[in-house]
């Protein structure tokens, strides 16, 4: 069934597509103010890819679209010969956009970093709770009448303070969530990037100063140079590298044969970082191996025996899903598209919040191919 699409400022010069409804009227009115055309997908559920085709008939010069849609290089030709010049993911996550077909094309692809950092880092937290503390079985346990008395092993889980977390993908959600580990649980890190990030470093030493100077024992901090040994040490592992071919299956079977026999594992980056039915294998060996997926490696779909377990906690993709969050994105997005139809520049600083604001900046915020565009 075809999806129907409600056009706002019919009369605008440039034609933009924006294949979900979106939180707020921020976004919206930054494309109007921009002289755009704008229509907008009215379904909830994910557009169809030859709905986007059908879309690429008519003129369509920039385009906000969802990590659910595939923006391959046959789309991608289509949008070119419609007119595109820049298209935007409203998420920080880019692995459904092919960016080199699109950077051979001419295409700017637009991500939206930055603002959904603390949200993401904040649920990589509550998941980690969640599943040490075995919230999401206790919750059902009540509900379902079975909480006749207190007991004093019911639904035991393990402290995380002075435990070992092991981060690997420092950026700015990493990091953050690192961060919130350390300084809230005094947890040691140990952390693997494709290069050190000696921001991190240098805040966990000033937050060591301050343990000193209140009498407390400082944490460890240490960069990993092998996922292997990072894997080994940790009590948790929390994942968040960007998913290209490098990461795909990062965590196989070997790799969780590594692990503690009791650790955690978090992911919130992407589903295919983990082999799933290595995972589901794994935790059906080891009882007291848990899991907490955020993300899935077919997703919607789950692997074969995932929702049966009872050591694995499961969220239907929500890590940035706070409303400031949401609205946020849909305004970096409505950036990027604004200001590449209307002939600005590429932002070159690392700030993202400033275009939240009134007097935002004539640029686009973020262009994940603009230095091979020559932006
Ligand atoms: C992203 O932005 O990549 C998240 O996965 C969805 O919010």
């Amino acid at each position: 069934m075809q999806n129907s699409w409600q056009v706002h400022n019919p009369e605008g010069s440039h034609h933009i597509i924006v294949t979900r409804p979106l939180l707020g009227d921020r976004w919206l009115k930054i494309l109007t103010n921009a002289h755009c055309r704008v229509d907008v997908c009215t379904s909830k559920e994910p557009v169809s890819t030859q709905e986007l085709f059908d879309a690429m008939n008519r003129r369509c010069e920039g385009a906000m679209g969802q990590l659910t849609e595939l923006w391959d290089k046959e789309l991608l030709t289509r949008f070119k010969a419609a007119g595109g010049m820049v298209y935007s993911n409203v998420a920080v996550g880019y692995n459904n956009v092919d960016v080199a077909a699109a950077t051979s094309l001419g295409i700017l692809v637009g991500n939206t970093p930055g603002v959904l950092t603390d949200a993401t880092a904040e649920l990589t937290l509550a998941l980690t709770l969640a599943v040490s503390r075995h919230i999401a079985e206790a919750d059902a346990y009540v509900r379902e009448g079975k909480f006749k008395s207190w007991q004093s092993t019911l639904f035991l889980g393990d402290n995380l303070r002075r435990k070992t977390i092991g981060i690997i993908g420092a950026g700015r959600i990493g990091s953050t969530f690192a961060r919130m580990m350390i300084e809230g649980h005094r947890m040691n890190l140990i952390y693997h990037n494709p290069h050190r990030n000696k921001q991190l470093e240098g805040v966990v030493g000033a937050f060591n100063d301050f343990l000193r100077k209140v009498g407390e024992v400082p944490v460890q901090c240490r960069y990993a140079n092998t996922i292997d040994e990072l894997l080994q040490e940790s009590d948790i592992v929390s994942l968040h590298p960007p998913l290209n071919e490098s990461t795909h299956h990062l965590i196989d079977s070997r790799r969780l044969n590594l692990m503690k026999r009791n650790a955690i594992l978090i992911n919130v980056s992407r589903g295919p970082v983990i082999d799933e039915r290595a995972l589901v294998e794994h935790c059906l060996k080891y009882p007291d191996f848990r899991a907490g997926l955020d993300v899935f490696e077919h997703e919607p779909k789950l692997a074969a025996g995932l929702k049966e377990l009872t050591n694995v906690v499961l969220l239907p993709h929500i890590g940035s899903a706070t409303h400031w969050t949401r609205e946020a994105m849909s305004t970096i997005a409505a950036c990027n598209v604004a200001a590449i139809v209307s002939g600005y520049p590429v932002w070159k600083g690392k700030d993202m919040l400033v275009f939240l604001n009134d007097d935002a900046p004539h640029a686009a915020p973020s262009i994940v191919n603009a230095a091979e565009l020559g932006f």
